[in-house]
């Protein structure tokens, strides 16, 4: 019998996946979470963490602003400081306060984080508007050294929302990061974590701002919360990342498609989703969330 990352390979997810600990993995992940482990952390560190597509980029940049204490981009591409994706060296060059950013579980963080008085902000978004993000990313997505040419997703529709539900688009199962995400404050009671969701930034950019900073302990004037916000926003963000920014650990992309940042909109799945689909979604999310889907 086939695997559930043999599926999602034979259906169109063009990365190499392994079964790892019954959860389907990028293969070329798994030195990397082993060295993500016991990465050396600082007190001062600051986590970015979120499920992909959930804004990561954005809320890496107002991060990295309220830190500076004023609207100025910083000059690296985030990848730069992707906890799981560099290497020990690489973050050891960064200069505190680190403002790392990762998809993994809390389990797959290094242990220190909890010890060591470092700062976590934890991103949401409605997930039917992940996958059609991610959808997006990934089926236009060709990296400029693959000779093969193909994007990293070539199947349909259809099954990425099915492969999505059952795990296995990359590079991180979906309901696993969220029941995870959700139980940390009561498995580490002493440990404040700012929550913060997508729709929330969208809805009042400047009073999230506000929240974040006050949570970094980095409070500042509401005129400098307003510039983040503006400086921030998705066309200036698009146009920082893409024209102003050391472009050293950027994804190179064939057709230059930039999935990081596309519509920046709450809602787009009603674009994307049947009724039956939609059905199907809340219907899995109710039963490994035990809880009516909320959006
Ligand atoms: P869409 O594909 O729905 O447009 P990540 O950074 O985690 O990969 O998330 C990418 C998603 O965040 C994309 O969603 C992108 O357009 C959106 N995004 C990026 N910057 C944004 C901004 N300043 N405001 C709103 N959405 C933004």
């Amino acid at each position: 019998m086939s695997t559930l990352a043999e599926n999602a390979m034979k259906a169109g997810v063009n990365m190499e996946l392994v079964m790892d600990d019954g959860k389907v993995q990028v293969a070329l992940m798994l030195d990397r979470l082993k060295n993500a482990k016991v990465l050396p952390i600082r007190d001062d560190d600051i986590l970015l963490c979120t499920y992909p597509k959930s804004g990561t980029h954005w809320t890496w940049e107002i991060l990295n602003m309220i830190v500076a204490g004023k609207a100025e981009y910083a000059k690296h591409w985030q990848n730069s400081t992707w906890l799981e994706y560099r290497t020990k060296e690489e973050l050891e060059t960064l200069a505190s306060p680190r403002i790392l950013h990762t998809h993994l579980r809390p389990s797959q963080l290094p242990e220190t984080v909890w010890y060591k008085g470092c700062k976590v902000v934890y991103v949401t978004r409605n997930p039917k508007d992940c996958v059609v993000s991610s959808y997006n990313q990934l089926s236009k997505q060709v990296w400029k050294d693959n000779p093969a040419g193909k994007a990293s997703y070539t199947g349909t529709w259809d099954d990425f929302i099915e492969f999505f539900l059952k795990g296995c688009i990359p590079p991180v199962p979906y309901f696993e990061h969220a029941i995870e995400w959700t139980n940390i404050s009561e498995a580490k009671k002493d440990f404040e974590i700012c929550r913060v969701h997508y729709e929330d930034m969208k809805q009042d950019c400047v009073r999230e701002i506000r929240r974040m900073a006050d949570y970094l302990g980095r409070p500042l004037s509401d005129k400098t919360y307003y510039d983040i916000s503006e400086a921030c926003s998705l066309m200036n963000l698009k146009h920082a990342n893409e024209k102003l920014k050391d472009q050293t650990y950027h994804f190179q992309w064939q057709d230059g498609a930039s999935g990081y940042f596309r519509k920046g909109i709450t809602g787009d799945w009603k674009n994307w989703f049947t009724v039956a689909q939609s059905e199907r979604f809340d219907k899995v999310y109710k039963e490994r969330l035990n809880e009516t889907f909320p959006y």
